[in-house]
């Protein structure tokens, strides 16, 4: 009898009553005794109808009246799209004050990079490197947000993406998992707060899972990721953002190896349930139950409602399959109630902890006044600064203000105040965006001249003479070169990654025109440029910078801030050879050619080219490797070290390095640490990061890094289906980019 108390006393203190007679884990979402006796409460005086209700997500029309009745009746949980801070709180009194139970809505919008003051798109988020920046970013958009009356953000969005056709790589950190864990976490942190505080969000991260890897790049498409592949790569990215305190989880469209995901049992319920102890709300993507039909893998809305049900979905986004099927299943015995209980638990469960029934309600006429304040600005624009990679300089950057007569400025993204915004900005307005021919309009008055060339990335011609005669005039030219926001993000692929258009052309008629031209690309992959860069002096790459894109790119360029940014994605020379990533494995034949990656292979003995694993016209090897930029100073590494030449499995790695900047600027380096793991019981990386940080330097400092590794982040999901350190032989680098430095070597007994 005793035991059987303490049991159920550690029952309630663990987690919902959905995890009882599993292995006991603590929350994920930090609920407390307290919080479940609450939710417990409200569920018991719940008829079947209004848990199913709170079930239901749905788009707000313009009209509030569209819902209200529905609201009234607690047929609504949650819903999507409506910024007026009047009209949620128009919905929330319904909810409240007129609804049986009183239990307020769950208002969601994609807040991707920003609520109004918008920051870059989240690929450039990743090359800052910068957790405590991107954290700090997030506040930003919780902060806006919430002023309105939004307490729930579909972001982060975790999915590793290494095929840049992919329109929504731009919303993600990249191709590796280490780097897209940390950046999903610092958001998860910036968002969530402290919760209760009511202008904080519940983080939701998406889309679980695999979704990045579609075939082909092409949106919505089918992936192939074995368990392996799911468990190294795609999952823990969100393991540590749910360790993180992710309040809620979005399901992905696509289907992995025939399974989609609204209705994957295997990663809904046994990995994220049962191995994580996850306990926050799972949510659909839009109509992606509804899409299960299209899919083929139910045949009506009913059977795919049961199957998402049953998968360990709590919330339909836009299907409608849960408000009109459940009731029916649950009476006919298809479905039982106390699975419809456990998904009602995990909703209020979130309600009860953003503090949404103490704080329904936002004032509506304060909550303008947050919007676009000074210091998000600001946090905005230093974030776009650490953000822009500099892949090429030969010398020209930065430009001296004082010296720099006549500025040029052309190129169809000069002064795009909504497509420098990028993907996923809705509620950026433009108005407030500084494009960089504003900000160097204000900051050399009449000193610049604006010819566009193009107006627009698309635009094709074949004459530039208007604006190469303008490059003669100039004393430099700035040419601003990209992709508008609608050419990347959601259902955006592309088949061809150079620059779009004539824009290759009217970099080449500035090149004729023989003043140093210093281009800068806006976009939202990272394009082929290989053949761009021959025609320009300097190259700043920045993924679409947001609303001050324009002040921090004038900042980067003539020096009052050093480009620290680096790769969080590999730069292809061409598309074909989409997908190409640092982190690929060892093959049987690795390329030995004379490459940036020259020495790794070689050590494996491979000397020859022939029948090798490259491509007879592009090589084995990218433009740019992941973890690369350029800094208007040079760095140094020296002296690696490790504590011990062999370690335990439990033990700490503690590894020390010299960094030095041996140029004649202050400059901010991005270090990187990866490690290999030579021999496994699966193949294995060629390198994977495993730690990064940002160090600033003065000309001539030099600064010795020391930092720990525990043994324990060299595991990995292996051939005995589990994730452990397998003993052997490792390598160890710290360097500047993924295809640098020279490894030292250490063992694991
Ligand atoms: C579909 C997208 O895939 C998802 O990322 C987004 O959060 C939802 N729509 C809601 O807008």
């Amino acid at each position: 009898m005793m035991k059987t108390i303490k049991s159920l006393f550690l029952c309630v203190l663990t987690l919902a009553a959905a995890s009882c007679g599993r292995p006991q884990q603590a929350s994920t979402t930090g609920t407390t005794p307290a919080v479940e006796r609450r939710v417990d409460a409200l569920l018991s005086r719940m008829t079947l109808a209004e848990k199913i209700g709170q079930m239901n997500q749905v788009s707000a029309g313009s009209d509030v009246s569209n819902y209200s009745d529905a609201v009234r009746k607690g047929q609504i949980g949650s819903i999507l799209n409506e910024v007026d801070p009047v009209r949620i709180n128009e919905f929330q009194r319904i909810a409240v004050e007129e609804s049986r139970l009183g239990i307020p809505l769950l208002v969601g919008r994609d807040v991707i990079h920003g609520f109004h003051t918008v920051f870059p798109i989240p690929l450039g988020l990743a090359a800052t490197f910068d957790p405590a920046l991107v954290e700090e970013g997030a506040r930003v958009a919780s902060v806006e947000a919430s002023a309105q009356g939004i307490r729930w953000t579909f972001s982060p969005m975790l999915d590793i993406a290494r095929d840049p056709r992919w329109g929504r790589i731009a919303e993600g950190s990249g191709e590796d998992p280490y780097l897209d864990a940390r950046m999903g976490e610092a958001m998860v942190r910036g968002y969530q707060g402290t919760l209760q505080d009511s202008t904080t969000m519940a983080a939701c991260i998406k889309h679980f899972v695999g979704y990045g890897a579609a075939e082909g790049g092409r949106d919505y498409n089918s992936t192939f990721l074995s368990e392996r592949q799911l468990r190294n790569v795609y999952l823990p990215p969100f393991e540590a953002a749910v360790r993180a305190g992710a309040l809620t989880l979005m399901t992905s469209f696509n289907d992995n190896d025939g399974i989609p995901s609204t209705g994957n049992r295997f990663i809904l319920k046994d990995i994220l349930r049962d191995e994580w102890g996850f306990d926050g709300m799972v949510v659909t993507d839009w109509n992606s139950m509804g899409e299960m039909i299209s899919h083929g893998y139910g045949a009506d809305r009913k059977e795919v409602a049961r199957e998402a049900l049953e998968a360990g979905v709590d919330m339909d986004m836009m299907t409608y399959g849960f408000i009109s099927h459940l009731e029916e299943l649950v009476r006919s015995g298809a479905v039982r109630e106390s699975a419809i209980d456990a998904a009602v638990r995990n909703i209020l469960r979130t309600k009860v902890l953003l503090g949404l029934f103490e704080h329904p309600y936002v004032d509506a006429a304060a909550a303008e006044a947050v919007q676009y304040a000074p210091e998000h600005l600001d946090a905005a624009r230093r974030t776009a600064e650490e953000s822009a990679i500099l892949l090429k300089n030969t010398g020209v950057l930065p430009l001296d203000a004082a010296r720099t007569g006549r500025i040029l400025v052309t190129g169809p993204m000069a002064d795009a105040p909504h497509d420098q915004l990028g993907t996923w900005a809705f509620d950026g307005q433009k108005q407030h965006t500084i494009t960089p021919l504003a900000a160097l309009r204000e900051r050399f008055p009449g000193r610049v001249d604006y010819v566009p060339g193009l107006r627009f990335s698309r635009e094709k011609k074949s004459h530039f003479d208007e604006v190469v005669a303008a490059a003669r005039r100039a004393d430099v030219v700035l040419v601003f070169l990209g992709e508008e926001a609608i050419l990347s993000g959601e259902a955006h692929s592309l088949a061809d990654l150079n620059l779009i258009g004539s824009q290759s052309e009217l970099l080449a008629a500035l090149r004729s025109a023989g003043k140093p031209v210093i281009a800068t690309v806006m976009a939202g992959r990272p394009l082929t440029i290989e053949r761009d860069l021959p025609n320009c002096d300097a190259l700043l790459y920045a993924f679409h910078p947001g609303t001050m894109g324009g002040p921090a790119l004038t900042n980067l360029i003539f020096g009052d801030a050093t480009p620290s940014g680096k790769t969080p994605i590999t730069f292809l020379r061409t598309v074909g050879q989409a997908p190409m990533y640092y982190a690929h494995n060892m093959t049987g034949r690795p390329y030995n050619g004379e490459t940036l990656l020259d020495g790794i292979e070689a050590e494996a003995g491979q000397t020859s080219l022939g029948n090798t694993s490259y491509y007879l016209d592009y090589g084995a090897y990218p433009l740019f490797p992941f973890g690369y930029g350029l800094s208007y100073t040079e760095f140094a590494y020296s002296d690696l070290a490790l504590d011990a030449a062999s370690y335990r499995r439990d033990g700490v790695i503690r590894v020390s390095f010299t960094l030095s900047n041996t140029g004649r600027r202050a400059g901010t380096e991005v270090w990187q640490l990866y490690v290999r793991d030579l021999v496994g019981s699966l193949t294995r990386p060629v390198k994977e990061l495993r730690r990064f940080g940002r160090e600033t330097l003065e000309p001539g400092e030099s600064r010795r890094v020391e930092l720990e590794l525990p043994v324990s982040e060299l595991a990995f999901w292996g051939a005995e289906r589990k994730k452990q350190v397998e003993p052997g032989d490792f390598q160890l680098w710290v360097a500047g980019d993924s295809a640098s430095g020279e490894p030292l070597a250490f063992k694991v007994e």
